[in-house]
């Protein structure tokens, strides 16, 4: 695992990324991260994984919050590389578990059955409050996945975008946010261009996500966008050509 990475921290709210690289098996082994929102002690764990990076994510958010007081873990949508860890997180923690509707039966499958502990969210959204602040749920379907969310969490106005956003790349120097962006769109278009939807949906999420005031966007894989890298990213995915836009491509 890379070190930490504070993306927010005011004493009281603090946003964190932890991200897990394999460079001896980067064929086999993509990229990820995932981030822990502590607010006066209590946790919210955003996309937790696997289960191969369960021992050492266990670990590594041990050292900021105890595992008792992880109040809900929030999954954008129902892939492996965010959700296989559910049944281990279910085992170790009293934590409800927020995902979309569409993949609640699904979770089964990766030995989950405790239905109870299960907040579905409904196609277009929520919002939670989570100390003092809001936390909201953010419709991102089929960008990858049918049943998708972005986190838009108001206090560090950090937007949690999941595979939007995600780059195949690893990092070897620890810097995990993107200095130049023009540079950056050559490890984001591969990935974008074949695994969301089409532009009409990206056009749907960016004009949902602009009504807020975004600091940063940190993406499952890959690197965290900030300051004018916000705005150039959302320009970027408005234009881009996607999925469905390639259909004879793939029929
Ligand atoms: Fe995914
Ligand atoms: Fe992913």
């Amino acid at each position: 695992m890379d070190k930490e990475i504070f993306l927010y921290d005011d004493g009281v709210h603090k946003c964190i990324m932890f991200s897990f690289d394999d460079e001896e098996h980067e064929d086999s082994f993509l990229s990820v991260n995932q981030y822990l929102i502590v607010n006066d002690g209590v946790g919210f764990l955003i996309d937790p994984g696997s289960e191969a990076i369960f021992d050492e994510l266990y670990d590594a958010i041990s050292k900021y919050v105890k595992i008792e007081n992880i109040k809900y873990i929030f999954f954008s949508h129902q892939d492996p590389d965010v959700s296989g860890s559910i049944a281990q997180w279910a085992v170790t923690t009293k934590a409800k578990f927020i995902i979309s509707n569409l993949w609640t039966r699904f979770m089964s499958h990766y030995g989950f059955m405790e239905m109870s502990r299960v907040m579905p969210l409904v196609d277009n959204g929520a919002k939670l409050k989570f100390g003092e602040d809001t936390i909201r749920f953010i419709p991102a379907h089929f960008l990858h996945s049918p049943g998708n969310f972005s986190l838009y969490d108001e206090k560090s106005k950090i937007l949690f975008s999941g595979d939007i956003g995600a780059a195949v790349i690893n990092s070897n120097h620890g810097l995990k946010k993107v200095a130049n962006f023009n540079e950056h769109k050559e490890y984001l278009a591969g990935f974008h261009k074949r695994y969301m939807g089409s532009n009409k949906l990206c056009r749907a999420w960016v004009a949902k996500v602009e009504k807020f005031e975004i600091n940063k966007i940190a993406p499952q894989h890959g690197f965290v966008f900030e300051d004018e890298n916000v705005e150039f990213f959302l320009k970027w995915l408005e234009d881009l050509k996607c999925g469905s836009d390639f259909m004879q491509e793939l029929y």
